[in-house]
């Protein structure tokens, strides 16, 4: 994984057919994901259950791009080795799931992933400033996490200010949670690169009418890149 702040959009599967995934993942890649986004969910950090390591082991072999996984777990260092094991890319922990997201960020880097963290929309940025070395990508929750498909809470503020706090780190600003071609300029402009977005690239679509994926896939794009070029 070559670091740069180019727009990137990243599907998440949460909004995709749930019997069907693998075939799911690669359209999405076909119609122009550069990453691939994964919820997992445990029922207590967040009011909803998603996916465990063998569900995410078994996506490993369709996703060619970049395998993203969002932990919204508590407590998280028990499960960073398995999820490893089941083949993530970059692993990200929300600072609001433990007291020791210092320790966390070192373990996921030493069992050979990328490292993020997450913010929660009431956290502010200095709660990650002094884990900026050990981190690879901040994640911005533009939504309360556990559900896809609900509005987006304006956070500009908070990602101009990480944009400071990183400086010239190779750290990416991930953006999650009701972004869509309205939502994705603002985000942009204030130095996100990574766009998560669900239910604004699925809709519509299926595997079997997957050009709808790339046709909203591309109007995010255009939209974030428009703010920033
Ligand atoms: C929310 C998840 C998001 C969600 C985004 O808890 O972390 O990744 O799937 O979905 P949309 O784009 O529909 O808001
Ligand atoms: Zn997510």
């Amino acid at each position: 994984m070559r670091f740069d702040r180019s727009i990137k959009i990243a599907p998440s599967i949460l909004s995709a057919d749930f019997a069907n995934f693998g075939q799911e993942i690669q359209a999405i890649e076909a119609q122009g994901a550069d990453w691939v986004h994964i919820d997992v969910m445990d029922g207590h950090f967040v009011p909803n259950l998603t996916f465990g390591p063998p569900a995410v082991k078994a996506f490993r072999p369709h996703v060619k791009t970049v395998m993203d996984v969002h932990l919204m777990i508590a407590p998280v260092d028990p499960y960073i080795q398995a999820y490893a094991d089941a083949g993530a890319d970059v692993l990200t922990a929300h600072v609001e799931a433990g007291p020791h997201t210092h320790r966390t960020l070192q373990a996921i880097r030493a069992a050979g992933m990328k490292a993020g963290v997450a913010l929660n929309p009431g956290t502010s940025a200095e709660a990650v400033e002094h884990l900026l070395d050990l981190t690879d990508l901040v994640c911005v929750m533009t939504v309360n996490p556990g559900f896809g498909g609900q509005k987006f809470i304006d956070m500009t503020a908070k990602i101009r200010r990480l944009r400071e706090l990183i400086g010239d780190r190779p750290v990416h600003i991930e953006i999650d949670g009701g972004v869509d071609p309205t939502t994705a300029p603002l985000v942009a402009a204030a130095g996100a690169d990574v766009l998560v977005a669900g239910s604004a690239v699925f809709k519509g679509g299926s595997v079997s009418n997957s050009a709808v994926y790339g046709d909203n896939i591309r109007a995010v794009r255009a939209a974030a890149e428009s703010a920033v070029n």
